[in-house]
């Protein structure tokens, strides 16, 4: 743990990774308590999924959520937007405090567009891609992005079983990264857990999001980033 402490955790490409806890995971009845406890714990930023019931099959939350998380906390709040048309949401979580706005490639038609909005509204722009979805579609906007994030597992859902398929992508994309964009954050989603999150750093991810695997550990959030941050470490 002291060497932990000491040393961030860092990639083979010497960045220093990140962790963006998932509340969908999270006791929503104590929803401020859990996000302090996991940013004191070393959370960098906090991932908010948003669900309309139409792009996946599930609902969750919306700006409000965002707007009463935004005093709770001083890290970055980014905004994980898994609906269809979501052009016509930006504003509204614009306003309600997100730092960044995460659209899917599969649900943007105009995404060039989107993205131009997105930064309009003085937001880091975010662009999803599911495991079906081939990485060349995210090559013409790549230079727009601050944000790719790789879905490894398909939307929805936390507490789904990670995607060993996509490993093989997630390594195309962060060499296309490094060609187009080498400042692009490379994130990954879904599944991720102390042994499968080494297997995403070595493939190129720089910034893991987690629900199950710090929300739902034992011991509570602390432990699970604990556990993570030491699943790296061994990796
Ligand atoms: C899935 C969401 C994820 C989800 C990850 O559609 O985008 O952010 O919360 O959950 P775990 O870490 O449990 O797979
Ligand atoms: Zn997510």
């Amino acid at each position: 743990m002291l060497f932990l402490e000491i040393f961030p955790l860092m990639s083979k490409r010497s960045e220093v990774i990140k962790l963006a806890p998932s509340i969908l995971a999270a006791d929503v009845s104590r929803l401020g308590e859990q996000v302090s406890e996991v940013v004191a714990a070393g959370a960098d930023r906090i991932h908010v999924d948003v669900m309309d019931g139409h792009f996946v099959p599930n609902l969750t939350f919306g700006p409000v959520v965002v707007r009463w998380l935004r005093p709770v906390t001083a890290v970055a709040l980014e905004v994980h937007l898994m609906i269809e048309e979501p052009d016509r949401y930006l504003e509204a979580f614009a306003a309600a405090g997100a730092d960044t706005l995460i659209v899917h490639q599969e649900g943007s038609i105009h995404l060039n567009r989107t993205i131009q909005a997105i930064h309009a509204l003085g937001k880091r722009a975010g662009v999803a891609i599911n495991p079906a979805t081939p990485a060349v579609l995210i090559e013409e906007v790549l230079p727009d992005l601050e944000l790719l994030l790789v879905m490894t597992v398909n939307p929805g859902f936390g507490g789904q079983e990670f995607l060993a398929g996509v490993l093989p992508k997630l390594e195309r994309v962060r060499q296309m990264i490094d060609r187009v964009r080498p400042d692009c954050e490379l994130e990954v989603d879904g599944g991720i857990e102390p042994h499968t999150a080494p297997r995403v750093v070595a493939a190129g991810a720089t910034v893991l999001v987690a629900g199950s695997a710090i929300f739902h550990a034992p011991g509570g959030a602390t432990a699970g980033i604990a556990r993570l941050k030491e699943g790296l470490a061994a990796g």
